[in-house]
């Protein structure tokens, strides 16, 4: 055992009985320290041991005595088999780690420039404990980047704790956070460990950051400044050694401006910025991302869809995907659905979707007079044209006209107000 665990090895060759330990409790020590190091048992003829045990004990064979002539050449065969399957073994799992890793990458589909730069950044930083700022429209993959850099980095065996902040009411997200202890509010019937705990030694994803209240701030301030916290009702400060991911879809620089988002919490958070773009400007991923999900969904639900036709694929990279990858998934789910078998052509795509591929793009046929326009003012009609459209379209359901213009609730009223739009 001392030589084993002191130097490289290639096989072991023991006999069963020995002073001090038995040959197969051996093998089962040797395996817990290398379990690619092979083992070959020698047996003693008649002995309760048999090779049979030696087998479950893990040995790579085993050797009867009393040797006889000849038997040198089976050993020495027998040895070299041993060690290249040793060696097999081990590059197996090597091979296998790295699989694991470069995994989270391969589900990543898309081979933009504007994409590989980004994983040019996760693959940097996931080998680092920075705090990672994640931004992006709705859609646009943020979580699936978070949970890159989480498994290619050190931390991969922990867990990745995620912590949606906009969907946790600002009452419960404290003690979601830190925990609390018995007794702390009303309904905290026994303590409880929170998500920054549940995150040691890991990473922790906070999702939505920009959501997150001002009194929480501060004090999501003082983990990434100290790693240290109390828990809800208690005075007892607790350590943590976590990496902090966030994410958001708003732009932090206006919350600030809003003072709706701390400065200092931006600086904090922002350690490395990793900007994922908007589908619109890599659509080079597109067809690469349509077929995926076709594939991924026609094979999940059972329907054989043989592809899609190259004009279909034309006319999905003409859209301008406000709802970014995701809505292209999506699409596809339902064409997947709808067609259930053989190409999907143009004629399949809802009509939405041939419509805005026929529309000219926002941006053709502009003509900026020599003294220049009132852009503001010009968005903020066509805003206010969209917004009455949406309010028009849904009957004046503010939340389902928040939606269609993928604008929160709040922002929607905000607005309404702003630009004076009625009901007719
Ligand atoms: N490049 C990509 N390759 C494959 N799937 C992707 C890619 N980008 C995003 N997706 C998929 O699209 C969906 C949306 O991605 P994700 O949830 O990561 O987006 P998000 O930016 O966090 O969105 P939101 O802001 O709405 O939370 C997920 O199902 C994700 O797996
Ligand atoms: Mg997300």
């Amino acid at each position: 055992m001392a030589l084993v665990s002191s130097q490289p090895i290639d096989l072991v060759l023991s006999d069963v009985k020995m002073p001090g330990i038995n040959g197969l409790e051996l093998v089962r020590q040797v395996h817990e320290f290398d379990p690619d190091l092979p083992c070959i048992v020698i047996t003693g003829y008649g002995s309760p041991e048999s090779s049979v045990d030696a087998l479950r004990a893990g040995a790579f064979w085993y050797l009867e005595k009393p040797f006889e002539q000849g038997h040198l050449d089976v050993v020495r065969r027998l040895a070299e088999q041993a060690i290249e399957h040793g060696r097999l073994k081990h590059e197996n799992r090597l091979l296998q780690n790295q699989l694991e890793t470069r995994h989270h990458f391969d589900s990543i589909i898309g081979d933009s420039h504007a994409l590989r730069r980004v994983l040019e950044i996760v693959e940097r930083v996931a080998a680092t404990d920075s705090t990672v700022l994640v931004t992006g429209e709705s859609g646009t993959g943020k979580e699936l980047i978070a949970r890159a850099i989480h498994y290619n980095s050190p931390r991969a065996s922990r867990m990745m704790v995620t912590v949606n902040c906009g969907a946790i009411p600002e009452e419960l997200l404290e003690a979601e956070l830190f925990g609390h202890v018995r007794g702390a509010f009303t309904n905290a019937v026994s303590h409880r460990e929170g998500r920054f705990a549940m995150a040691d030694g890991g990473t922790i994803f906070l999702d939505e950051i920009g959501d997150m209240s001002m009194n929480l701030q501060v004090k999501l301030l003082r983990v990434l400044q100290e790693r240290t916290f109390e828990p809800v009702g208690s005075s007892k400060t607790q350590n943590v050694d976590v990496r902090v991911i966030a994410a958001t879809h708003q732009r932090l620089a206006q919350l600030i401006e809003e003072k709706r988002f701390r400065e200092d919490l931006y600086y904090r958070l922002n350690v490395i910025p990793v900007e994922v773009p908007p589908l619109r400007e890599r659509r080079e991923d597109i067809p690469a991302l349509v077929v995926h999900f076709l594939e991924a969904h026609a094979e999940k639900n059972g329907m054989s869809i043989k592809g899609i036709s190259p004009e279909a694929i034309e006319m999905l990279c003409r859209q301008p995907w406000p709802g970014n990858v995701r809505e292209v998934e999506n699409l596809m789910e339902r064409m997947v659905i709808l067609r259930r078998e053989g190409e999907i052509g143009t004629e399949d795509l809802p009509p939405e979707y041939r419509e805005a591929a026929d529309a000219p793009s926002a941006a053709a046929g502009l003509a900026l007079a020599a003294d220049g326009i009132n852009l503001r003012g010009e968005l903020e009609a066509i805003e206010a044209r969209w917004i009455g459209e949406a309010l028009k379209r849904t009957n004046w359901n503010k939340n389902q006209a928040a939606q269609l213009l993928q604008m929160n609730r709040t922002t929607l009223l905000e607005k309404i107000k702003k630009y004076g739009i009625e009901r007719a």
